[in-house]
Protein backbone atom coordinates (compact mmCIF):
# COMPACT_ATOMS: atom_id res chain seq x y z
CA UNK A 1 0.00 0.00 0.00
CA UNK A 2 0.66 3.58 -0.32
CA UNK A 3 1.13 6.60 1.75
CA UNK A 4 0.71 8.61 -1.31
CA UNK A 5 -1.70 10.96 0.53
CA UNK A 6 -2.97 12.54 -3.40
CA UNK A 7 -3.08 8.98 -4.54
CA UNK A 8 -5.31 7.82 -1.85
CA UNK A 9 -7.72 10.66 -2.17
CA UNK A 10 -8.03 10.27 -5.78
CA UNK A 11 -8.65 6.89 -5.79
CA UNK A 12 -11.32 7.33 -3.02
CA UNK A 13 -12.83 9.97 -4.90
CA UNK A 14 -12.75 7.93 -8.14
CA UNK A 15 -14.28 4.80 -6.31
CA UNK A 16 -17.13 7.09 -4.91
CA UNK A 17 -17.87 7.61 -7.88
CA UNK A 18 -17.57 4.81 -9.99
CA UNK A 19 -18.96 2.42 -7.12
CA UNK A 20 -17.56 -0.70 -7.67
CA UNK A 21 -18.25 -3.44 -5.28
CA UNK A 22 -14.86 -3.28 -3.95
CA UNK A 23 -11.00 -1.42 -4.67
CA UNK A 24 -7.78 -3.95 -5.53
CA UNK A 25 -4.53 -2.57 -5.01
CA UNK A 26 -2.42 -4.56 -7.72
CA UNK A 27 0.76 -5.46 -6.40
CA UNK A 28 2.53 -6.68 -9.92
CA UNK A 29 3.05 -9.78 -8.51
CA UNK A 30 2.78 -13.45 -10.55
CA UNK A 31 0.59 -14.76 -8.07
CA UNK A 32 -1.62 -11.63 -8.87
CA UNK A 33 -1.14 -12.32 -12.23
CA UNK A 34 -1.86 -15.60 -12.66
CA UNK A 35 -4.89 -15.37 -9.94
CA UNK A 36 -6.62 -13.16 -12.36
CA UNK A 37 -5.88 -15.08 -15.29
CA UNK A 38 -7.33 -18.53 -13.65
CA UNK A 39 -10.01 -16.16 -12.37
CA UNK A 40 -11.12 -15.04 -16.34
CA UNK A 41 -10.36 -18.97 -17.20
CA UNK A 42 -12.76 -20.03 -14.51
CA UNK A 43 -15.46 -16.93 -15.47
CA UNK A 44 -15.11 -18.07 -19.44
CA UNK A 45 -13.21 -14.95 -20.03
CA UNK A 46 -10.31 -16.25 -21.08
CA UNK A 47 -9.08 -19.46 -22.62
CA UNK A 48 -6.11 -21.47 -21.74
CA UNK A 49 -4.08 -22.78 -24.52
CA UNK A 50 -1.97 -26.27 -24.47
CA UNK A 51 0.32 -25.47 -22.21
CA UNK A 52 3.03 -28.08 -24.00
CA UNK A 53 2.69 -26.06 -27.33
CA UNK A 54 2.46 -22.73 -25.69
CA UNK A 55 3.30 -22.68 -21.94
CA UNK A 56 1.65 -19.83 -19.47
CA UNK A 57 -0.21 -18.39 -22.50
CA UNK A 58 -3.68 -17.39 -23.10
CA UNK A 59 -6.53 -16.65 -25.78
CA UNK A 60 -9.38 -13.98 -25.56
CA UNK A 61 -11.91 -12.69 -27.72
CA UNK A 62 -13.04 -9.31 -27.91
CA UNK A 63 -17.00 -8.30 -28.47
CA UNK A 64 -16.79 -7.53 -32.72
CA UNK A 65 -17.36 -3.99 -31.96
CA UNK A 66 -14.78 -3.88 -29.91
CA UNK A 67 -11.35 -4.52 -32.31
CA UNK A 68 -8.92 -1.11 -32.35
CA UNK A 69 -8.24 2.01 -31.10
CA UNK A 70 -11.55 4.29 -32.13
CA UNK A 71 -9.99 7.86 -33.69
CA UNK A 72 -13.69 9.32 -34.09
CA UNK A 73 -13.91 8.85 -30.01
CA UNK A 74 -10.24 9.71 -29.07
CA UNK A 75 -11.02 13.45 -27.51
CA UNK A 76 -8.57 15.90 -26.53
CA UNK A 77 -10.07 18.63 -24.34
CA UNK A 78 -7.66 21.53 -24.46
CA UNK A 79 -9.07 24.67 -23.40
CA UNK A 80 -9.53 25.83 -26.92
CA UNK A 81 -10.03 23.85 -30.33
CA UNK A 82 -7.47 26.04 -31.64
CA UNK A 83 -4.82 24.01 -28.83
CA UNK A 84 -5.73 20.97 -30.06
CA UNK A 85 -5.90 22.08 -34.06
CA UNK A 86 -7.27 21.07 -37.09
CA UNK A 87 -6.67 16.76 -36.77
CA UNK A 88 -8.02 16.24 -33.38
CA UNK A 89 -10.91 15.82 -32.13
CA UNK A 90 -11.76 19.03 -29.55
CA UNK A 91 -13.85 18.91 -26.88
CA UNK A 92 -14.60 21.51 -24.59
CA UNK A 93 -13.35 20.75 -21.55
CA UNK A 94 -15.85 21.69 -19.22
CA UNK A 95 -18.68 19.75 -21.03
CA UNK A 96 -16.49 16.76 -21.76
CA UNK A 97 -16.10 16.38 -17.49
CA UNK A 98 -19.41 16.94 -17.32
CA UNK A 99 -20.59 14.01 -19.73
CA UNK A 100 -17.55 11.73 -18.37
CA UNK A 101 -19.13 12.56 -14.64
CA UNK A 102 -22.36 11.04 -15.48
CA UNK A 103 -21.23 8.50 -17.80
CA UNK A 104 -18.59 7.65 -14.62
CA UNK A 105 -21.17 7.78 -12.29
CA UNK A 106 -21.83 4.27 -10.87
CA UNK A 107 -20.41 2.46 -14.20
CA UNK A 108 -18.53 -0.20 -12.07
CA UNK A 109 -21.16 -1.34 -9.92
CA UNK A 110 -21.21 -4.87 -9.71
CA UNK A 111 -17.47 -5.17 -10.53
CA UNK A 112 -13.72 -4.69 -9.03
CA UNK A 113 -12.07 -1.46 -9.37
CA UNK A 114 -8.19 -2.48 -9.67
CA UNK A 115 -5.85 0.55 -9.17
CA UNK A 116 -2.72 0.08 -10.89
CA UNK A 117 -0.03 2.26 -10.45
CA UNK A 118 3.03 1.87 -13.22
CA UNK A 119 6.01 3.48 -14.85
CA UNK A 120 6.59 4.19 -18.41
CA UNK A 121 10.48 3.67 -18.96
CA UNK A 122 12.82 2.00 -17.16
CA UNK A 123 12.92 1.60 -13.39
CA UNK A 124 14.99 4.40 -11.91
CA UNK A 125 15.87 6.44 -15.16
CA UNK A 126 15.38 10.26 -14.61
CA UNK A 127 13.18 10.18 -17.70
CA UNK A 128 10.77 7.40 -16.82
CA UNK A 129 7.12 8.75 -15.88
CA UNK A 130 4.51 7.31 -13.24
CA UNK A 131 1.16 6.50 -14.02
CA UNK A 132 -2.17 5.30 -12.20
CA UNK A 133 -4.73 3.53 -14.09
CA UNK A 134 -8.11 2.35 -11.97
CA UNK A 135 -9.73 0.01 -14.13
CA UNK A 136 -12.75 -2.50 -14.14
CA UNK A 137 -11.26 -4.89 -16.88
CA UNK A 138 -9.03 -8.22 -15.33
CA UNK A 139 -7.90 -7.82 -18.80
CA UNK A 140 -6.72 -4.56 -19.09
CA UNK A 141 -4.51 -5.40 -15.53
CA UNK A 142 -3.03 -8.45 -16.95
CA UNK A 143 -2.14 -6.63 -20.17
CA UNK A 144 -0.67 -3.44 -17.99
CA UNK A 145 1.81 -6.43 -16.39
CA UNK A 146 3.47 -7.07 -19.35
CA UNK A 147 3.51 -3.27 -20.78
CA UNK A 148 4.81 -1.81 -18.26
CA UNK A 149 6.42 -2.31 -14.76
CA UNK A 150 3.54 -1.91 -12.87
CA UNK A 151 2.59 -2.25 -9.06
CA UNK A 152 4.99 -2.26 -5.78
CA UNK A 153 7.79 -1.06 -8.33
CA UNK A 154 6.12 1.72 -9.16
CA UNK A 155 4.43 2.65 -5.70
CA UNK A 156 7.65 2.86 -4.27
CA UNK A 157 9.42 5.14 -7.38
CA UNK A 158 6.70 7.27 -6.73
CA UNK A 159 7.16 8.01 -2.71
CA UNK A 160 4.43 10.11 -0.51
CA UNK A 161 4.47 12.96 -2.73
CA UNK A 162 5.65 11.78 -6.34
CA UNK A 163 3.77 13.04 -9.74
CA UNK A 164 1.77 10.95 -11.18
CA UNK A 165 -0.98 10.85 -14.28
CA UNK A 166 -4.38 9.76 -13.35
CA UNK A 167 -5.92 7.32 -15.62
CA UNK A 168 -9.43 6.09 -15.61
CA UNK A 169 -10.82 3.77 -17.69
CA UNK A 170 -14.33 1.61 -17.29
CA UNK A 171 -15.85 -0.73 -19.57
CA UNK A 172 -19.16 0.93 -19.18
CA UNK A 173 -20.83 -1.79 -18.52
CA UNK A 174 -22.25 -1.95 -14.51
CA UNK A 175 -24.06 -5.12 -13.36
CA UNK A 176 -27.17 -5.40 -10.87
CA UNK A 177 -27.31 -8.10 -8.56
CA UNK A 178 -26.63 -12.16 -9.74
CA UNK A 179 -26.52 -10.62 -13.28
CA UNK A 180 -24.84 -12.54 -16.02
CA UNK A 181 -21.34 -10.64 -17.40
CA UNK A 182 -20.53 -10.67 -20.80
CA UNK A 183 -17.37 -12.76 -22.07
CA UNK A 184 -16.07 -9.15 -23.34
CA UNK A 185 -18.24 -6.25 -21.38
CA UNK A 186 -17.78 -3.01 -23.73
CA UNK A 187 -20.70 -0.36 -24.99
CA UNK A 188 -21.08 0.78 -28.80
CA UNK A 189 -18.73 2.47 -30.38
CA UNK A 190 -20.90 6.01 -30.71
CA UNK A 191 -20.88 5.95 -26.38
CA UNK A 192 -17.35 5.41 -26.35
CA UNK A 193 -14.66 8.06 -24.93
CA UNK A 194 -11.65 7.68 -25.16
CA UNK A 195 -10.70 11.51 -23.47
CA UNK A 196 -7.54 13.67 -22.39
CA UNK A 197 -7.41 16.66 -20.33
CA UNK A 198 -4.55 18.80 -20.64
CA UNK A 199 -5.06 20.66 -17.88
CA UNK A 200 -4.32 18.27 -15.40
CA UNK A 201 -3.33 15.65 -17.50
CA UNK A 202 -5.59 13.40 -17.05
CA UNK A 203 -6.98 10.58 -19.24
CA UNK A 204 -10.70 9.10 -19.01
CA UNK A 205 -11.42 5.95 -21.16
CA UNK A 206 -15.31 4.88 -21.28
CA UNK A 207 -16.46 1.93 -23.13
CA UNK A 208 -13.75 0.13 -25.00
CA UNK A 209 -11.39 -2.79 -23.53
CA UNK A 210 -9.03 -2.88 -26.20
CA UNK A 211 -5.96 -2.23 -27.05
CA UNK A 212 -4.62 1.15 -27.21
CA UNK A 213 -8.10 2.42 -26.00
CA UNK A 214 -7.88 0.44 -22.75
CA UNK A 215 -4.50 -0.27 -21.83
CA UNK A 216 -3.88 3.69 -21.18
CA UNK A 217 0.13 3.81 -20.44
CA UNK A 218 0.24 3.27 -24.42
CA UNK A 219 -1.19 5.43 -26.88
CA UNK A 220 -2.95 7.66 -24.17
CA UNK A 221 0.00 8.52 -21.86
CA UNK A 222 3.27 7.49 -23.22
CA UNK A 223 1.93 9.68 -26.62
CA UNK A 224 -0.68 12.23 -25.98
CA UNK A 225 -0.38 13.35 -22.58
CA UNK A 226 3.09 13.02 -23.35
CA UNK A 227 3.76 15.11 -25.98
CA UNK A 228 2.55 18.04 -24.20
CA UNK A 229 4.67 17.18 -21.42
CA UNK A 230 7.70 17.11 -24.21
CA UNK A 231 6.63 19.94 -25.72
CA UNK A 232 6.60 22.19 -22.61
CA UNK A 233 9.87 20.55 -20.96
CA UNK A 234 11.72 20.14 -24.47
CA UNK A 235 12.28 16.90 -24.91
CA UNK A 236 10.11 14.54 -28.10
CA UNK A 237 7.47 11.56 -27.34
CA UNK A 238 7.26 9.55 -30.76
CA UNK A 239 5.92 6.85 -32.57
CA UNK A 240 9.01 4.98 -33.16
CA UNK A 241 10.57 1.87 -32.55
CA UNK A 242 14.28 1.96 -31.39
CA UNK A 243 16.96 -0.33 -32.36
CA UNK A 244 20.73 -1.19 -32.47
CA UNK A 245 22.87 -2.08 -35.41
CA UNK A 246 26.14 -3.44 -35.41
CA UNK A 247 28.06 -3.76 -38.62
CA UNK A 248 30.89 -6.17 -39.80
CA UNK A 249 33.77 -3.92 -38.10
CA UNK A 250 32.07 -3.46 -35.04
CA UNK A 251 30.74 0.05 -35.63
CA UNK A 252 27.15 0.61 -33.28
CA UNK A 253 24.47 3.05 -34.11
CA UNK A 254 21.53 3.46 -32.47
CA UNK A 255 18.47 4.18 -34.78
CA UNK A 256 14.50 5.52 -34.15
CA UNK A 257 11.69 4.99 -36.95
CA UNK A 258 8.37 6.29 -37.27
CA UNK A 259 6.17 4.42 -39.42
CA UNK A 260 2.45 4.76 -39.02
CA UNK A 261 0.33 1.43 -37.17
CA UNK A 262 0.53 -1.79 -38.96
CA UNK A 263 3.86 -0.75 -41.53
CA UNK A 264 6.52 -3.36 -39.50
CA UNK A 265 7.47 -1.27 -36.87
CA UNK A 266 7.86 -4.54 -35.29
CA UNK A 267 9.43 -6.28 -37.88
CA UNK A 268 11.92 -3.78 -38.43
CA UNK A 269 12.39 -3.21 -34.34
CA UNK A 270 13.78 -7.20 -34.40
CA UNK A 271 15.15 -7.87 -37.53
CA UNK A 272 17.24 -10.73 -38.63
CA UNK A 273 19.55 -9.09 -40.97
CA UNK A 274 20.09 -11.27 -44.22
CA UNK A 275 23.61 -9.46 -44.69
CA UNK A 276 26.21 -11.26 -43.10
CA UNK A 277 28.45 -9.83 -39.98
CA UNK A 278 25.37 -7.34 -39.06
CA UNK A 279 23.59 -7.95 -35.70
CA UNK A 280 20.24 -5.87 -34.71
CA UNK A 281 19.28 -5.61 -31.10
CA UNK A 282 15.73 -4.57 -30.29
CA UNK A 283 14.99 -1.48 -27.88
CA UNK A 284 11.43 -0.87 -28.31
CA UNK A 285 8.92 -1.59 -31.35
CA UNK A 286 6.62 1.32 -30.80
CA UNK A 287 7.37 4.24 -28.54
CA UNK A 288 10.46 6.25 -27.84
CA UNK A 289 10.89 8.73 -25.59
CA UNK A 290 14.02 11.18 -26.64
CA UNK A 291 15.46 13.63 -24.57
CA UNK A 292 19.11 15.81 -24.91
CA UNK A 293 21.59 14.16 -22.95
CA UNK A 294 24.28 15.57 -20.77
CA UNK A 295 26.28 14.77 -23.67
CA UNK A 296 24.40 17.47 -25.89
CA UNK A 297 23.72 13.51 -27.80
CA UNK A 298 19.71 12.70 -28.42
CA UNK A 299 19.24 9.93 -26.10
CA UNK A 300 16.32 7.49 -26.13
CA UNK A 301 14.38 5.26 -24.03
CA UNK A 302 11.64 2.75 -24.42
CA UNK A 303 8.74 3.74 -22.07
CA UNK A 304 6.89 0.56 -23.11
CA UNK A 305 7.81 -2.91 -21.06
CA UNK A 306 6.38 -5.21 -23.70
CA UNK A 307 4.93 -5.71 -27.43
CA UNK A 308 1.30 -5.39 -28.35
CA UNK A 309 1.87 -6.57 -31.64
CA UNK A 310 -0.54 -6.97 -34.72
CA UNK A 311 -0.32 -11.33 -35.02
CA UNK A 312 -1.65 -11.51 -38.57
CA UNK A 313 1.39 -11.66 -40.78
CA UNK A 314 3.70 -12.58 -38.55
CA UNK A 315 5.65 -15.86 -39.17
CA UNK A 316 8.75 -17.46 -38.60
CA UNK A 317 9.77 -16.13 -41.87
CA UNK A 318 8.84 -12.41 -41.31
CA UNK A 319 9.88 -11.71 -38.06
CA UNK A 320 11.35 -15.06 -36.39
CA UNK A 321 12.46 -13.30 -33.17
CA UNK A 322 8.74 -12.58 -32.62
CA UNK A 323 7.33 -15.66 -33.27
CA UNK A 324 10.14 -16.95 -30.78
CA UNK A 325 9.33 -14.36 -27.84
CA UNK A 326 5.43 -15.24 -27.96
CA UNK A 327 6.48 -18.96 -27.91
CA UNK A 328 5.29 -18.39 -24.02
CA UNK A 329 4.05 -16.37 -21.47
CA UNK A 330 1.85 -14.44 -24.03
CA UNK A 331 -1.73 -12.96 -24.04
CA UNK A 332 -3.49 -13.72 -27.67
CA UNK A 333 -6.13 -11.43 -28.43
CA UNK A 334 -8.58 -12.14 -31.21
CA UNK A 335 -6.73 -14.86 -33.48
CA UNK A 336 -8.11 -18.10 -34.08
CA UNK A 337 -7.73 -21.67 -31.69
CA UNK A 338 -6.76 -24.93 -33.21
CA UNK A 339 -8.05 -28.06 -32.47
CA UNK A 340 -4.93 -28.56 -30.49
CA UNK A 341 -5.39 -25.36 -28.32
CA UNK A 342 -2.83 -23.48 -30.15
CA UNK A 343 -2.72 -20.10 -32.16
CA UNK A 344 -3.45 -19.71 -35.52
CA UNK A 345 -3.76 -16.81 -37.68
CA UNK A 346 -3.23 -15.67 -41.75
CA UNK A 347 0.16 -15.18 -42.66
CA UNK A 348 1.32 -17.29 -39.67
CA UNK A 349 3.48 -19.56 -42.34
CA UNK A 350 1.53 -22.21 -42.25
CA UNK A 351 -1.54 -23.54 -43.96
CA UNK A 352 -5.10 -23.48 -42.17
CA UNK A 353 -6.07 -26.17 -40.43
CA UNK A 354 -9.25 -27.50 -41.70
CA UNK A 355 -10.76 -26.63 -38.65
CA UNK A 356 -10.38 -23.90 -36.35
CA UNK A 357 -12.57 -21.37 -34.08
CA UNK A 358 -12.35 -17.94 -35.19
CA UNK A 359 -11.81 -14.72 -33.56
CA UNK A 360 -15.22 -14.73 -32.61
CA UNK A 361 -15.96 -18.13 -31.30
CA UNK A 362 -16.96 -19.48 -34.48
CA UNK A 363 -16.43 -22.57 -36.00
CA UNK A 364 -14.14 -21.99 -39.22
CA UNK A 365 -13.54 -24.17 -41.97
CA UNK A 366 -10.86 -22.61 -44.76
CA UNK A 367 -13.92 -22.52 -47.68
CA UNK A 368 -15.64 -20.22 -44.97
CA UNK A 369 -14.75 -17.53 -46.78
CA UNK A 370 -14.32 -15.37 -43.31
CA UNK A 371 -10.84 -14.92 -42.08
CA UNK A 372 -10.16 -16.93 -38.58
CA UNK A 373 -7.94 -14.37 -36.95
CA UNK A 374 -9.34 -10.58 -36.94
CA UNK A 375 -7.03 -8.33 -39.07
CA UNK A 376 -5.87 -6.46 -36.00
CA UNK A 377 -5.77 -9.50 -33.68
CA UNK A 378 -2.69 -9.07 -31.07
CA UNK A 379 -0.76 -10.73 -28.91
CA UNK A 380 1.03 -8.90 -25.84
CA UNK A 381 4.37 -10.40 -24.29
CA UNK A 382 6.92 -9.19 -22.12
CA UNK A 383 9.65 -7.53 -24.09
CA UNK A 384 12.45 -9.37 -21.97
CA UNK A 385 11.33 -12.57 -24.12
CA UNK A 386 12.49 -11.29 -26.76
CA UNK A 387 15.81 -12.77 -27.92
CA UNK A 388 16.91 -9.70 -29.59
CA UNK A 389 16.54 -7.73 -26.93
CA UNK A 390 19.37 -5.74 -26.26
CA UNK A 391 21.70 -5.37 -22.98
CA UNK A 392 20.59 -1.19 -23.33
CA UNK A 393 17.08 -1.88 -23.28
CA UNK A 394 16.67 -0.98 -19.51
CA UNK A 395 19.46 1.57 -19.72
CA UNK A 396 18.42 4.44 -17.54
CA UNK A 397 19.80 6.91 -19.46
CA UNK A 398 18.56 5.74 -22.94
CA UNK A 399 21.10 4.81 -25.60
CA UNK A 400 22.32 7.70 -28.08
CA UNK A 401 20.63 8.20 -31.16
CA UNK A 402 22.55 8.38 -34.54
CA UNK A 403 19.83 8.13 -37.27
CA UNK A 404 16.17 8.96 -37.30
CA UNK A 405 13.72 6.89 -39.89
CA UNK A 406 10.35 8.20 -41.27
CA UNK A 407 8.16 5.67 -43.71
CA UNK A 408 5.08 4.73 -44.69
CA UNK A 409 3.17 2.48 -47.30
CA UNK A 410 3.68 4.13 -50.18
CA UNK A 411 2.56 1.91 -53.53
CA UNK A 412 4.61 4.32 -55.76
CA UNK A 413 6.47 7.97 -55.98
CA UNK A 414 8.38 7.56 -53.09
CA UNK A 415 11.81 6.06 -53.67
CA UNK A 416 13.66 3.19 -51.40
CA UNK A 417 15.46 5.45 -49.33
CA UNK A 418 16.45 9.23 -48.95
CA UNK A 419 18.54 10.93 -46.67
CA UNK A 420 17.96 14.55 -45.68
CA UNK A 421 19.84 17.36 -46.36
CA UNK A 422 19.93 18.86 -42.66
CA UNK A 423 17.72 18.87 -40.12
CA UNK A 424 14.87 21.23 -40.97
CA UNK A 425 14.96 18.67 -44.46
CA UNK A 426 14.03 16.01 -42.21
CA UNK A 427 11.27 17.56 -40.23
CA UNK A 428 10.03 18.60 -43.90
CA UNK A 429 10.15 14.56 -44.84
CA UNK A 430 8.36 14.07 -41.68
CA UNK A 431 5.64 16.28 -42.40
CA UNK A 432 5.24 14.99 -45.56
CA UNK A 433 4.98 11.21 -44.28
CA UNK A 434 1.47 9.65 -45.65
CA UNK A 435 0.69 5.92 -45.74
CA UNK A 436 -2.36 3.86 -47.23
CA UNK A 437 -5.11 3.07 -44.23
CA UNK A 438 -4.72 -0.34 -42.86
CA UNK A 439 -6.56 -2.09 -40.42
CA UNK A 440 -5.07 -1.23 -37.39
CA UNK A 441 -7.68 1.56 -37.58
CA UNK A 442 -11.64 1.66 -37.65
CA UNK A 443 -12.02 3.45 -41.19
CA UNK A 444 -13.93 3.16 -44.21
CA UNK A 445 -11.28 4.44 -46.46
CA UNK A 446 -8.73 1.19 -46.21
CA UNK A 447 -5.97 1.36 -48.92
CA UNK A 448 -6.27 5.76 -49.31
CA UNK A 449 -2.91 7.29 -48.40
CA UNK A 450 -3.47 9.32 -45.37
CA UNK A 451 -0.94 12.34 -44.52
CA UNK A 452 0.16 10.97 -41.33
CA UNK A 453 3.33 13.61 -40.12
CA UNK A 454 5.54 11.49 -38.14
CA UNK A 455 3.07 8.65 -37.95
CA UNK A 456 1.55 11.17 -35.01
CA UNK A 457 -1.58 12.25 -36.66
CA UNK A 458 -3.33 9.68 -34.40
CA UNK A 459 -1.45 10.77 -31.09
CA UNK A 460 -0.39 13.99 -31.18
CA UNK A 461 -1.78 15.87 -27.98
CA UNK A 462 -1.90 19.42 -29.81
CA UNK A 463 -1.83 21.41 -32.51
CA UNK A 464 0.11 19.34 -35.46
CA UNK A 465 1.77 22.62 -36.70
CA UNK A 466 2.94 23.02 -33.43
CA UNK A 467 4.24 19.95 -33.00
CA UNK A 468 5.89 20.24 -35.96
CA UNK A 469 7.60 23.78 -34.97
CA UNK A 470 8.62 21.72 -32.07
CA UNK A 471 10.47 19.84 -34.00
CA UNK A 472 12.28 22.47 -35.62
CA UNK A 473 13.47 23.40 -32.08
CA UNK A 474 15.45 20.15 -31.45
CA UNK A 475 19.01 21.64 -32.80
CA UNK A 476 18.74 23.83 -29.89
CA UNK A 477 18.82 21.47 -27.31
CA UNK A 478 21.60 19.40 -28.91
CA UNK A 479 25.31 19.75 -29.48
CA UNK A 480 25.24 20.13 -33.60
CA UNK A 481 28.11 17.90 -34.28
CA UNK A 482 25.97 14.80 -33.06
CA UNK A 483 22.73 16.04 -34.01
CA UNK A 484 20.66 12.38 -35.69
CA UNK A 485 20.53 12.52 -39.47
CA UNK A 486 16.71 11.98 -41.11
CA UNK A 487 16.18 9.52 -43.30
CA UNK A 488 12.52 8.83 -45.28
CA UNK A 489 12.06 5.15 -46.16
CA UNK A 490 9.44 3.19 -48.28
CA UNK A 491 9.59 -0.84 -48.14
CA UNK A 492 6.49 -1.11 -50.34
CA UNK A 493 7.24 0.36 -53.45
CA UNK A 494 5.52 -1.47 -56.31
CA UNK A 495 5.92 -2.35 -59.79
CA UNK A 496 3.70 -2.11 -62.88
CA UNK A 497 3.09 -5.73 -62.30
CA UNK A 498 1.70 -4.84 -58.62
CA UNK A 499 3.99 -6.72 -56.91
CA UNK A 500 6.78 -5.24 -54.49
CA UNK A 501 9.82 -4.29 -55.83
CA UNK A 502 12.01 -4.46 -52.74
CA UNK A 503 11.85 -7.83 -50.49
CA UNK A 504 11.65 -5.95 -47.20
CA UNK A 505 12.30 -7.65 -43.95
CA UNK A 506 15.65 -9.37 -42.91
CA UNK A 507 17.19 -7.20 -46.41
CA UNK A 508 16.20 -4.10 -44.95
CA UNK A 509 19.58 -4.17 -43.17
CA UNK A 510 20.66 -3.59 -46.83
CA UNK A 511 19.63 0.10 -46.55
CA UNK A 512 20.63 0.22 -42.75
CA UNK A 513 23.66 -0.56 -44.40
CA UNK A 514 24.27 2.03 -46.67
CA UNK A 515 22.62 4.45 -43.52
CA UNK A 516 25.80 2.84 -41.97
CA UNK A 517 28.17 4.17 -44.33
CA UNK A 518 26.95 7.60 -44.88
CA UNK A 519 26.77 8.33 -40.56
CA UNK A 520 30.37 6.77 -40.96
CA UNK A 521 31.06 9.35 -43.71
CA UNK A 522 32.32 6.72 -46.01
CA UNK A 523 29.72 6.77 -48.95
CA UNK A 524 29.07 9.42 -51.50
CA UNK A 525 25.76 10.36 -51.87
CA UNK A 526 23.33 11.56 -55.13
CA UNK A 527 21.97 15.28 -54.42
CA UNK A 528 18.11 14.96 -56.08
CA UNK A 529 15.73 17.53 -55.37
CA UNK A 530 13.84 15.37 -52.81
CA UNK A 531 17.29 14.33 -50.92
CA UNK A 532 20.34 12.38 -50.76
CA UNK A 533 20.38 9.32 -52.21
CA UNK A 534 22.20 6.32 -52.34
CA UNK A 535 24.06 5.39 -56.46
CA UNK A 536 22.39 2.00 -57.02
CA UNK A 537 25.91 0.29 -56.82
CA UNK A 538 26.11 0.92 -53.42
CA UNK A 539 23.14 -0.78 -52.29
CA UNK A 540 24.29 -4.11 -51.36
CA UNK A 541 22.05 -6.40 -53.37
CA UNK A 542 24.20 -9.46 -53.09
CA UNK A 543 22.47 -12.68 -53.12
CA UNK A 544 19.05 -11.96 -53.87
CA UNK A 545 17.08 -13.36 -56.09
CA UNK A 546 15.15 -12.09 -58.23
CA UNK A 547 17.92 -8.99 -58.08
CA UNK A 548 15.79 -5.84 -57.40
CA UNK A 549 15.14 -3.06 -59.83
CA UNK A 550 16.89 -0.73 -58.40
CA UNK A 551 16.35 2.07 -61.24
CA UNK A 552 12.78 1.46 -60.13
CA UNK A 553 12.82 1.75 -56.47
CA UNK A 554 15.13 4.69 -56.78
CA UNK A 555 13.30 6.61 -59.38
CA UNK A 556 12.54 10.19 -58.86
CA UNK A 557 9.55 10.45 -60.98
CA UNK A 558 9.25 14.80 -61.79
CA UNK A 559 5.72 14.22 -62.62
CA UNK A 560 4.42 11.72 -59.81
CA UNK A 561 6.35 14.53 -57.66
CA UNK A 562 4.75 17.15 -58.88
CA UNK A 563 1.36 15.41 -57.97
CA UNK A 564 2.91 14.62 -54.45
CA UNK A 565 3.51 18.25 -54.07
CA UNK A 566 -0.18 19.10 -55.25
CA UNK A 567 -1.18 16.73 -52.21
CA UNK A 568 0.67 17.77 -49.82
CA UNK A 569 -0.30 21.71 -50.26
CA UNK A 570 -3.57 20.19 -49.65
CA UNK A 571 -2.24 18.98 -46.62
CA UNK A 572 -0.28 21.95 -45.64
CA UNK A 573 -3.57 23.93 -46.33
CA UNK A 574 -5.35 22.32 -43.77
CA UNK A 575 -2.75 22.93 -41.01
CA UNK A 576 -3.04 26.40 -40.56
CA UNK A 577 -0.23 28.18 -38.69
CA UNK A 578 2.21 25.63 -40.39
CA UNK A 579 6.26 26.91 -39.83
CA UNK A 580 7.34 28.90 -42.63
CA UNK A 581 10.38 27.40 -43.15
CA UNK A 582 8.36 23.82 -44.08
CA UNK A 583 6.23 26.08 -46.61
CA UNK A 584 9.29 27.36 -48.39
CA UNK A 585 10.47 23.80 -48.80
CA UNK A 586 7.40 22.79 -50.56
CA UNK A 587 7.73 25.92 -52.40
CA UNK A 588 11.24 24.58 -53.31
CA UNK A 589 10.01 21.11 -54.26
CA UNK A 590 7.15 22.65 -56.61
CA UNK A 591 9.20 24.65 -58.22
CA UNK A 592 12.07 21.65 -59.74
C1 LIG B 1 -0.42 0.31 -32.19
C2 LIG B 1 -0.95 1.28 -33.14
O1 LIG B 1 -1.21 -0.49 -31.64
O2 LIG B 1 -0.17 2.12 -33.58
O3 LIG B 1 0.78 0.32 -31.95
O4 LIG B 1 -2.13 1.23 -33.49
MN1 LIG C 1 1.75 2.04 -32.73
Amino acid sequence: MTKHRQLMQWVEEKAALCKPDQVVWCDGSQEEYDRLLKQMVDAGVAIKLNQELRPGSYLFRSHPSDVARVEDRTFIASDTKEEAGPFNNWRDPVELKQTLLSLFDGCMRGRTMFVIPFVMGPLGSPYAKIGVELTDSPYVVVNMRLMTRMGEAALHMLGTDGDFIPCLHSVGVPLSPGQQDDAWPCVPVEQKYIAHFPQDRSIWSFGSGYGGNALLGKKCLALRIASMMARDEDWLAEHMLILGITDPQGHKAYLTAAFPSACGKTNLAMLVPTLPGYTVETIGDDIAWLYPGKDGRLRAINPEAGFFGVAPGTSYQSNPNAMRTIERETLFTNVALTDEGDVWWEGIGQAAPEHLIDWQGKDWTPDCGRPAAHPNARFTVSAAQCPSISPEWENPEGVPIDAMLLGGRRPNTVPLVVESKDWAHGVFLGSIMGSEITAATISNNIGQVRRDPFAMLPFAGYHMSDYLAHWLQVPNWLNEQVLPRVYHVNWFRKGADGRFLWPGFGDNVRVLAWIMSRLQGRMEALDTPIGLMPKPEDLDVSCLSPVPDLDQLLRVDREAWQQEAALIKKHYQALDRLPDELNKMLEELENH
